[in-house]
């Protein structure tokens, strides 16, 4: 089995070389990745192949979830201010040749481990799934809906620990 490890993207690995199947997440990581990474506005880690190649790549930022989006089982635990912090996997995306083996769980796992080591506030991971194929795969991987939101969704922190604890 392919041993994978995760890093902070860097310019000496191959952006090109890299193909998931959707153009505009690859143009990101080409032409856009390291624009935010330099305005601080997203972090940038990749998960390289034991030849150093890109097998696949995700985001994190800074936001904010309105308490009152919440749906109440969740919102009823927590304290009452109007937004809770949150962090958001804007982007996440596997090579194709690497898709379906655990990778994108496995990247979602990594993401939760450095928001925990980050020792910020951050209540839950929030994800924007951009269709329902994208959607049922953060299904999947324990996220819920958050209500009146389209698109959005949300993975309490202390659930996705209890989560990948249990692996
Ligand atoms: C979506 C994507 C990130 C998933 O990564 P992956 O490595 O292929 O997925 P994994 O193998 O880690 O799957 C983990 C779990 O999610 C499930 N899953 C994966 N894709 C799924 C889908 N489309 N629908 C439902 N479940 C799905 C798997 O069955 C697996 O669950 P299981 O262990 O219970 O069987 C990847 O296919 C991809 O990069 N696609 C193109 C870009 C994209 O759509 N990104 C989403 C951005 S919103």
């Amino acid at each position: 089995m392919t041993a994978f490890v995760t890093a902070i993207l860097s310019r000496d690995h191959d952006r090109n070389g890299f193909h998931s199947g959707v153009e505009a997440l690859d143009r990101y990581l080409r032409e856009f990745a390291f624009q935010d990474i330099k305005r601080r506005v997203a972090g940038c880690f990749v998960a390289l192949d034991d030849a150093g190649e890109i097998a696949g790549f995700y985001t994190l930022a800074a936001t904010s979830v309105p308490l009152n989006l919440l749906p109440p089982a969740a919102a009823k635990k927590l304290p009452r201010y109007p937004v809770l912090p949150a962090m958001l996997i804007g982007r996440l995306a596997i090579a194709t040749k690497r898709q379906g083996r655990g990778l994108g769980r496995a990247l979602i796992a990594d993401a939760i481990i450095r928001t925990e080591s980050f020792r910020i506030g951050a209540y839950a991971l929030i994800v924007d799934a951009k269709d329902e194929r994208a959607r049922a795969f953060y299904a999947a991987n324990g996220f819920a809906s958050i209500p009146a939101e389209a698109r959005r969704m949300f993975l309490p922190m202390a659930t996705a620990l209890q989560l990948i604890e249990s692996v």
